[in-house]
């Protein structure tokens, strides 16, 4: 008779050091699911993982029900025999894990490289924990030298383009902003545009976050100030954690 091979040895083997930086976050947030657990699933390279190895959980009876936070996360979860269901009907989630494209040491993200921004920051709302995965490279002393994601409607979206550089200057941020995939803009699943503005140095993202709310036609922006409750971030020298796991 063949043994069955262990859940480790059926997941994703990446082969350069980085994204085995990614999965080791990954597989120590997976440590922290339980069964019965409700989970938010992530959207990204980083989160890929993470899904990855519960998919193989799951293979071995473990029990969770997810909501995903984009259609790529859905079909890979759904590939892998993950049971899904709508917010809507949980209402609440014990744990949502995913990457970011940023993070302070307050726990403050940029996110929304990967266009999931909007479903992401519905989920992680409402998520009693947020634990952000990624390597240690994400982590910076001050947010914005990744351009931050602003997701707009599509009707007159140079109108709020330019309403959102008007946001920028008035809290005292300044910097390039650009249609996220220009003469063939790129569509989120929620079917709007990305503007993604270039800030080099973020200020006082609270007063820009507020701000930005403000723009009619603004859906959401990717800065997610509170939500993150802790972070797993992989380096060469091993696992650094953050907050409260
Ligand atoms: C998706 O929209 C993003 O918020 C991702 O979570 C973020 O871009 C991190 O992605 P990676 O894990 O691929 O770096």
């Amino acid at each position: 008779m063949t043994e069955q091979a262990s859940w480790q040895d059926r997941i994703l083997k990446p082969d350069t050091a980085v994204e085995q930086m990614k999965q080791k976050a990954a597989l120590r947030a997976l440590e922290e699911v339980e069964h019965g657990m409700r989970l938010g699933l992530g959207t990204g390279s980083t989160a890929r993982y993470f899904v990855d190895g519960l998919g193989a959980k799951v293979a071995d009876g473990l029990d969770v029900v997810c909501v995903p936070t984009s259609e790529a996360t859905r079909q890979q979860a759904e590939s892998l025999n993950i049971k899904l269901a709508e917010l809507d009907d949980l209402k609440r989630l014990d744990i949502t894990v995913d990457g970011a494209d940023e993070l302070d040491d307050a726990l403050r993200l940029i996110k929304g490289g990967g266009g999931a921004l909007l479903r992401e920051k519905i989920v992680a709302a409402a998520s009693d924990k947020m634990i952000v995965i990624a390597d240690d490279s994400k982590k910076v002393a001050t947010l914005g030298a990744f351009d931050l994601p602003v997701e707009v409607n599509m009707f007159s979206h140079g109108t709020s383009a330019a309403a959102i550089g008007d946001a920028l200057a008035a809290t005292d941020n300044q910097g390039a902003i650009s249609l996220r995939g220009g003469d063939s803009p790129f569509i989120t699943d929620g079917g709007h545009y990305i503007y993604d503005c270039a800030l080099g140095q973020m200020n006082d993202p609270e007063a820009l976050a507020q701000a930005l709310l403000t723009v009619p036609g603004v859906v959401e922006h990717g800065l997610f100030l509170g939500y993150a409750t802790a972070a797993i971030l992989a380096g060469t020298d091993g696992l650094i954690e953050m907050g409260d796991l």
